[in-house]
Formats: C-alpha cells, sequence, structure tokens
C-alpha cells in the first residue's frame, strides 16, 4: 500500500503504558490494510532474544559501556535483518524502544557521553531513522508503581535513575520536535489512541 515503509518508534520509562498503545496502533493500521510489523528491543527474534535475556536479567556486575554496547549490538543486528529489509519492502514498522532509550537510559541515565550515544547509534543503525517517535510522558512514581515488585535489571537502577531517564526523554524531545511527538500519559488509553491516529495519519 505504501511505496515507501514507515518507522515509527514508541518511547518512554518503564510502565509509560506504550506498549498498549502500540498494539492499539497496530491493530487500527492492519485493519485499514497496511502491512504491519511489529517489532521491539532488545529483544526481537533470534539473536535478539538471547542478548535481552542477559541485558535483562544478568545478575552479576555489568558495566554501563558495555550495557550500551549490548543494546547497540542488538539493535544493530535488529535493524540489518529486520527493520531495513521491511522499510524497503513498504511496510510500516511499529518498534518499542530504539535509538531514544540508549540516549535516555546510557546517555542521561547512566551518563555516558551523549554525543558518542549517538555516533554509535548512527553505527549501529547505518544512518536508518525513525520517520516519527512518540514518546509517552509518565511521571516517575506512576511509573514505578505500574511496573511493581518484579522488576528487571533496568527497572532495579532506582527512581533516581528513573528521573533522569525521563528528564533526558523531554530533552531529546525538546531537541528534536519535529519527530519526537509527546504525550501525557496520565490520559486514558482511549484519549491517547485518538491523539496517536492524529499525528500518525499525519504522515501516512
Ligand atoms: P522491557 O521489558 O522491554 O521494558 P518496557 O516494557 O518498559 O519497554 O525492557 C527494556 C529495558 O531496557 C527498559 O528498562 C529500557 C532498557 N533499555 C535501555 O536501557 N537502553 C536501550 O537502548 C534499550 C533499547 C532499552
Amino acid at each position: 500500500m505504501l511505496k515507501k515503509g514507515l518507522f515509527i518508534t514508541f518511547e518512554g520509562c518503564d510502565g509509560c503504558g506504550k506498549t498498549t498503545q502500540l498494539e492499539l496502533l497496530a491493530k487500527y493500521l492492519q485493519d485499514k490494510g497496511y502491512d504491519v510489523i511489529v517489532t521491539r528491543e532488545p529483544g526481537a527474534k533470534g539473536l535478539g532474544e538471547k542478548l535481552r535475556e542477559i541485558l535483562l536479567n544478568y545478575d552479576g556486575e555489568v558495566s554501563s559501556n558495555c550495557e550500551s554496547f549490548l543494546f547497540l549490538a542488538d539493535r544493530a543486528q535488529h535493524i540489518d535483518t529486520i527493520i531495513k529489509p521491511a522499510i524497503e519492502n513498504g511496510k510500516i514498522v511499529l518498534c518499542d524502544r530504539h535509538i531514544d532509550s540508549t540516549a535516555a537510559y546510557q546517555g542521561y541515565g547512566r551518563g555516558l557521553d551523549l554525543a558518542r550515544i549517538n555516533y554509535l547509534n548512527e553505527l549501529a543503525t547505518s544512518g536508518v531513522k525513525p520517520d516519527l517517535t512518540l514518546l509517552f510522558d509518565v511521571d516517575t512514581e506512576t511509573s514505578m508503581q505500574r511496573v511493581g515488585k518484579n522488576k528487571d535489571r533496568m527497572e532495579s537502577a532506582g527512581i533516581e535513575f528513573q528521573e533522569k531517564v525521563r528528564k533526558g526523554y523531554l530533552e531529546l524531545a525538546k531537541n528534536e520536535p519535529q519527530r519526537i511527538k509527546i504525550f501525557d500519559s496520565r490520559k486514558t488509553i482511549e484519549q491517547l489512541h485518538q491523539e496517536v491516529l492524529a499525528i500518525v495519519a499525519a504522515i501516512l
């Protein structure tokens, strides 16, 4: 249906509701007859699943530098084997987390140099960039309540870390207002879905 595919990413702190919105948008677009691929980082099919297991469940020491390279390795594999071919085949790719997660979590959260992360992101993606990024903003307290007690390695990094990640995301959106659109996660699922549709309709 589309000559050239479309690449839309979903971002936000843990528990921000982005996955629900991704699923609603996927269903809406599929019902309209679009060819949609739903995928995620870390951990798309194949090797990505193994990397996800390490990134989220390894309980030994992981340096921040190593952590960022593992996310980037996952991203390179994901772009090369799934995202790029899908876009080239005219599909709409909906991806749960992508480059901005590394900037927000490893850059703003862990304190790694942002310019370096941007450069590494560019290497990992071979320059493929999202056409649109939907950022779901939620306050840290709500975010942590939604995550609950069963936290993975990243979710266990603490409130202060999550605060930095949230601020980082807002900063990223301020720097790239054309690509990154902010949604207020306090709204209802239906309200958010309607807002997402309005933004996506503009680029279809
Ligand atoms: P996931 O279970 O997919 O969380 P969510 O449902 O909130 O998306 O876990 C992904 C975790 O990995 C999440 O805490 C964010 C983190 N992450 C990074 O720190 N850097 C990255 O580059 C990516 C892609 C994810």
